[in-house]
């Protein structure tokens, strides 16, 4: 597939107004992303695992509009108004106009809800421009005559990643790889694909718990750190140990072995945030709370045998992962001894889920 193949022909159908309501989880990596190209094409692939609390519920109803000159859409979170999320939509149409040639025939109404705190530290990008990204492909199925159901999860993937790139890992579960990797058939630079090969019993229903260290604003934004990889001095190995850890853990998620699992996701957690420490400007975003929780994960697995490990996103929180028969034990030890780390002691108990749903159409 290549970019083209995503402009549809001219439509065939004329609708006047509808609206539909998708909602879209978030994703944390496990091999990460980090250096893109232009346009969100990845410098190295990833895999993620598919949450399934977190999640946005994005509303969007449409109505065509006299003229066509320009785009014209209103943004409600929580149904409050919200001009400041404007310029971001605004990019995002503008990025995907000429695959969907219909946005500026219409006026949108973009209502949207996160399942978890909007101050949580927790980015909503990529569960909200994987749901608005699906209710726009809704849109242009009722335009056009026929549409398999692949297509419409390749092109809102496709679309997502326009939008805020880990987006097009929101769409399907459980594991989702995103960027071309000789090992994995079917994968892409372009669309996030389900991943295709036999993963044992040890992942399925996999926990994450995820520890809201610090709940503000993140001080550099992911497009800013993204960037600085370009030129970084360590750019070309890390993109190299990328796509060897994508190779590794195939056999990993065969095999069902948490150990070098384990090994895996954290070194990954940290070279992420190496990449940041490395960069000029360099930049640190973990917290003394975060490397507090790290510590305690250590030494708990030390002195139980306990499979947990943690990984990091670009902020300071802290994802748990544990295999499900350690749901028991690893939540009386968050309890116990993780939550004095949390802002106001908050936590959110998540797990491996299985991608969007449309909740309604009408
Ligand atoms: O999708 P972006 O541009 O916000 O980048 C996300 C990058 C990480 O969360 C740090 C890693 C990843 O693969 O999700």
């Amino acid at each position: 597939m290549t970019e083209t193949d995503f402009i549809p022909k001219p439509y065939s159908k004329q609708i006047e107004n509808g609206a539909f309501t998708w909602s879209s989880p978030s994703n944390i990596a496990l091999v990460k992303y980090w250096g893109k190209k232009e346009d969100q094409i990845p410098e190295n692939p990833s895999i993620s695992f598919t949450l399934d609390y977190c999640k946005t519920t994005t509303t969007l109803s449409f109505s065509k509009k006299e003229n066509n000159d320009g785009f014209a859409f209103d943004v409600f979170l929580d149904h409050e108004k919200k001009d400041d999320f404007k310029p971001k939509i605004e990019t995002f149409f503008k990025r995907i106009e000429s695959y969907m040639p219909f946005l500026k025939d219409f006026y949108f109404k973009i209502e949207t809800s996160n399942s978890f705190p909007h101050s949580s530290g927790i980015a909503s990008s990529a569960s909200g421009m994987s749901a608005l990204a699906l209710c726009l492909m809704s849109v242009e199925k009722e335009l056009v005559e026929t549409i398999s159901e692949a297509f419409f999860i390749q092109k809102a993937s496709f679309l997502a990643r326009l939008g805020s790139g880990s987006a097009c890992r929101s769409l399907e579960g459980d594991l989702v790889v995103w960027g071309s990797h000789d090992d994995i058939p079917g994968s892409s630079n372009l669309f996030g694909v389900k991943y295709p090969f036999e993963v044992h019993e040890n992942f399925k229903n996999y926990q994450d718990t995820i520890l809201l260290v610090d709940k503000g604003e993140k001080q550099v934004s992911s497009t800013v750190g993204h960037n600085l990889m370009h030129g970084h001095p360590f750019a070309k190995q890390r993109f190299e140990q990328a796509n060897k850890n994508l190779s590794n853990m195939i056999s990993i998620l065969k095999t069902g072995d948490l150990k070098a699992f384990i090994g895996l996701v954290e070194s990954e957690a940290l070279t992420l945030h190496a990449m940041m420490m490395t960069s000029m400007p360099y930049f640190i975003l973990m917290k003394p709370n975060t490397l507090e929780i790290i510590n305690k994960i250590w030494s708990f697995r030390a002195s139980t045998g306990s499979k947990l490990c943690f990984t990091l996103d670009a902020g300071a929180n802290v994802h748990v992962l544990y295999p499900e028969n350690e749901a028991n034990s690893v939540l009386e030890f968050i309890k116990s001894e993780l939550v004095i780390y949390c802002q106001k002691g908050e936590y959110i108990n998540d797990k491996i889920g299985f991608g969007a749903q449309l909740i309604k159409e009408c």
